[in-house]
C-alpha cells in the first residue's frame, strides 16, 4: 500500500475542481481497504472514498485519507435458462461493463450506457436513465461495513432503491462498497417507453441498436467532462404533490411532468431551470449548458465556492418563479472530508 500526500485530485473529480488530498491511496483488494482504514484510525483521520469523481464537490484541500478505489474485475457466479449472475468489481469503468455485457449477450443495463463513473457507485444513488434503474439488475452488494468493522453482503432489497436514492445515501459514510453483484437477462427485454427513444431505435429493436441509440442520444445533450467539466444532471427532478402541480399548471401550461406514485408528480427540474433564463447563462466561469439547463458547467478553472455561487443563484431564481427548491444530486465534502449537506 502505497500511500502519498498532497495529491492533486483534478483529475479524478469530473467538475476538474482544484483540490488537494493530505493523504491519498488507490487500492486494489479488499486487503489493501483495511490496511488503508486502519491507517486512517491511526492518524486519526477522516477518511473519503473516492469512485469515479462523477457525482462530487470538492473543496480546494482536504484534510483527510483519500481512498481511491480500485478493484477491478468481472466474473461469473451462476447461470440458468434466463439469466446470467456476475461480480463487479467496484473500480471498474461503468460504462465498458455496460459495453461488456451487451458483447456478451447480457441485458438489461443497456439504457445505461455512458453514465460516468464506476460499477462501485451505481448503487450508491442508483444510477438511472431512459426508464431503467441500475437497482433492477443488482442482485447483491459486497460492502465494507465501517460500524460493524466488517465485509458483509447486502440485498437488493436491503438497499432500498428509489428514484436517485439507496441505503447507502442515508448512512454515507458507514459502507465502502467493493464489489457489485448483477443479475442479467440472457434475452433482451428493451424498454424503449422513456421520451422519443421508440422513434431513435426504429425497426432494428435489438438491444445493440438500443444502447448505441442511447450513446447518440446522450452524445447529442450531454457535454463530454472531457470537454466541459460536469457531474451530469446538477439537480434532482423535483417531486411535488398533486395539488401543487394543479396550482402550479394553471399559470404553465406545457410543463413537462411524470406522474408519480401516492398522489404525487415529478417535474423536470431542466426545464425549470430553463424556463428560469439560465440555460447557457453562466456566473463568472460556472454555467449552466446551453444544450442542457440540467448541466453545470466548469468552464475554466472554477473552485468549491464558485460552484456554490451559481448553483445557489439558479436555486433562488427557480424558486422566485415556481416557489419549487431544486435539490442539488451531487455529494458535497467539507475540509475535514466528510460529507456536507447542502444549504441554501
Ligand atoms: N428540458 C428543457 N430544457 C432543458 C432541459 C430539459 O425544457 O434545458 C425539458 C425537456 O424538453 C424534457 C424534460 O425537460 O421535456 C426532461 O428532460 P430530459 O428528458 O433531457 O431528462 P432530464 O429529466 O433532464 C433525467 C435524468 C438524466 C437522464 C435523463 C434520461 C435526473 C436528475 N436526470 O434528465 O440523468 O439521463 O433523465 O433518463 O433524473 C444524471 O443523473 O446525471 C443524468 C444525466
Amino acid at each position: 500500500m502505497n500511500i502519498l500526500k498532497k495529491v492533486q485530485l483534478k483529475p479524478f473529480n469530473t467538475l476538474s475542481l482544484d483540490a488537494i488530498a493530505e493523504f491519498y491511496v488507490k487500492i486494489q483488494s479488499e486487503q489493501d481497504l483495511l490496511d488503508a482504514l486502519q491507517f486512517a484510525q491511526q492518524q486519526q483521520l477522516n477518511v473519503l472514498i473516492l469512485s469515479g469523481g462523477s457525482n462530487m464537490l470538492l473543496p480546494e484541500h482536504i484534510h483527510a485519507l483519500v481512498i481511491h478505489m480500485d478493484i477491478q474485475g468481472i466474473e461469473a457466479l451462476a447461470e440458468d435458462g434466463q439469466s446470467v449472475t456476475w461480480r463487479v468489481g467496484a473500480g471498474e469503468v461503468w460504462h465498458d461493463f455496460v459495453l461488456y455485457s451487451t458483447a456478451h449477450q447480457a441485458y438489461g443495463l443497456q439504457n445505461l450506457a455512458l453514465i460516468p463513473g464506476l460499477v462501485g457507485a451505481s448503487p450508491v444513488q442508483n444510477i438511472g436513465a431512459y426508464g431503467v434503474e441500475a437497482g433492477e439488475f443488482i442482485q447483491s452488494v459486497e460492502v465494507y461495513d465501517r460500524v460493524l468493522e466488517k465485509f458483509s453482503s447486502i440485498s437488493a432489497q436491503d438497499c432500498a432503491f428509489s428514484y436517485r436514492h439507496s441505503i447507502f445515501k442515508d448512512d454515507p459514510n458507514r459502507y465502502v462498497i467493493c464489489h457489485v453483484t448483477f443479475k442479467l437477462l440472457k434475452k433482451a427485454q428493451l424498454k424503449l417507453n422513456y421520451g422519443d427513444l421508440k422513434q431513435a431505435v426504429g425497426q432494428d429493436e435489438t438491444a445493440e441498436n438500443l444502447q448505441n441509440q442511447v450513446i447518440k442520444i446522450r452524445q447529442s445533450k450531454l457535454p463530454d467532462p472531457k470537454e466541459f467539466a460536469n457531474v451530469g444532471s446538477f439537480f434532482k427532478n423535483p417531486v411535488i404533490s398533486q395539488t401543487d402541480f394543479i396550482e402550479l399548471s394553471k399559470s404553465h401550461e406545457n410543463m413537462p411532468h411524470y406522474p408519480q406514485p401516492h398522489d404525487q408528480v415529478k417535474i423536470a427540474a431542466g426545464w425549470l431551470i430553463d424556463q428560469a433564463g439560465w440555460k447557457g447563462k453562466t456566473l463568472g466561469n460556472v454555467g449552466m449548458f446551453h444544450k442542457q439547463a440540467l448541466v453545470l458547467v466548469n468552464y475554466a478553472d472554477a473552485k468549491l465556492e464558485d460552484v456554490k455561487a451559481t448553483y445557489r443563484a439558479v436555486q433562488d431564481d427557480v424558486y422566485e418563479k415556481f416557489n419549487i427548491n431544486l435539490e442539488p444530486e451531487p455529494v458535497l465534502f467539507d475540509y475535514s472530508g466528510l460529507i456536507q449537506p447542502h444549504k441554501r
